[in-house]
């Protein structure tokens, strides 16, 4: 049960990767300010009162900083934070055993919770609202129940998708914040503070071209940004130019708008197959063989943002921008 209880062992070993590149405070942490205001104002009241921080839901498309947020608020109230994730608490004794296993205060992060089974789903509910969890002891006539106390603590849940959370989960969290694809000039401030934290050199421009093609997305441009690197090292100077980001992301094959080939042939299909549209999301996604869950929260959103798809009722279409951007004639 052990291995897979809390996968901390995993999960805290991804985050020790990104951790250097994590802002540990929430005045150094760039963009969302909304999220981020309201935040403050909360830890702050949680803090002056002495108790547990209220439940946080946060949800988004992947890489916008869920993780990062969740470690900013654990740091900033001073507690412990504890990771986990919906598919890796399989039982409602693991999920019984990682809250009892808590300290007061203590800041519990479920990633993907909206993951969680209806048995697990279950045990949540008592210990959110009273912090307390019953317990089935025994089998069959023998068996009875026994209620816990357990520490006032501070769950934040992390989802792609708020709708898919059921109502008397998400009622539960008295938080809920949205988190938004970053601008140009966000994502261009946090490349410029990741490159000094990997002490490489960059300039406005590169900085700019990395941010432009980062899809809103921070973990991405700190992924690109550790690609160009390379590039610079290996083929220039070691200095990250316009010239090198833009040779670096087009082999990549990350263009002007941050799209990338499953993007491309998200767009390409939907004008080859399907003339451009309506077309439903589980065809679009059984023709390109992805899975329909990944089209609709990893690409999908930024592409709806951004106007090359539009959802209609009766599907999505592409938009006259995907064509011009393809190099395409609207043919139609
Ligand atoms: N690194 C990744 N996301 C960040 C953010 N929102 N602010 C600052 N640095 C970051």
């Amino acid at each position: 049960m052990e291995k897979r209880v809390i996968s901390t062992d995993v999960m805290e070993e991804d985050y020790k990767i990104e951790n250097s590149l994590r802002p540990r405070l929430l005045c150094d942490y760039i963009g969302q300010t909304k999220a981020k205001e309201n935040l403050k104002i909360f830890i702050e009241a949680a803090k002056a009162r002495e108790e547990a921080l209220d439940h946080v839901l946060l949800y988004g498309p992947p890489g916008l900083g869920k993780t990062t947020l969740a470690g900013i608020i654990a740091n900033e109230m001073g507690v412990n934070l504890k990771i986990t994730s919906g598919p890796a608490i399989e039982k409602p004794g693991e999920i019984a055993s990682i809250l009892n296993n808590l300290q007061e205060g203590d800041l519990l992060f479920v990633d993907e919770i909206h993951r969680l089974n209806r048995q697990v789903e279950e045990v949540l509910y008592p210990a959110m609202e009273d912090y307390v969890i019953d317990i089935v002891i025994g089998k069959g006539a023998s068996a009875r129940s026994i209620r816990l106390d357990l520490p006032r603590f501070t769950l934040v849940g992390a989802t792609t998708r708020a709708g898919m959370l059921t109502a008397p989960l998400r009622d539960r969290f008295g938080v809920v914040n949205k988190l938004e694809f970053y601008t140009v000039e966000e994502l261009t401030t946090i490349v410029r503070r990741s490159a000094s934290v990997f002490q490489v050199e960059i300039d406005d421009k590169g900085a700019l071209e990395i941010a432009r093609r980062s899809r809103g997305t921070p973990r991405l441009a700190n992924r690109l940004l550790k690609r160009v690197r390379d590039f610079a090292q290996v083929k220039y100077d070691g200095r990250i130019t316009l010239e090198v980001a833009n040779f670096a992301l087009d082999l990549l094959e990350v263009d002007k708008f941050g799209l990338d080939n499953t993007d491309r042939e998200i767009l390409m299909t939907m004008i080859e197959k399907f003339a451009g549209g309506p077309v439903g999301l589980d065809t679009l996604a059984a023709s390109i063989g992805e899975d329909s869950g990944t089209i609709e929260d990893v690409y999908e959103p930024y592409l709806i943002q951004n106007g090359f798809i539009a959802r209609t009722p009766r599907g999505r279409v592409v938009t006259e921008r995907t064509y011009g951007h393809l190099g395409l004639e609207i043919n139609k």
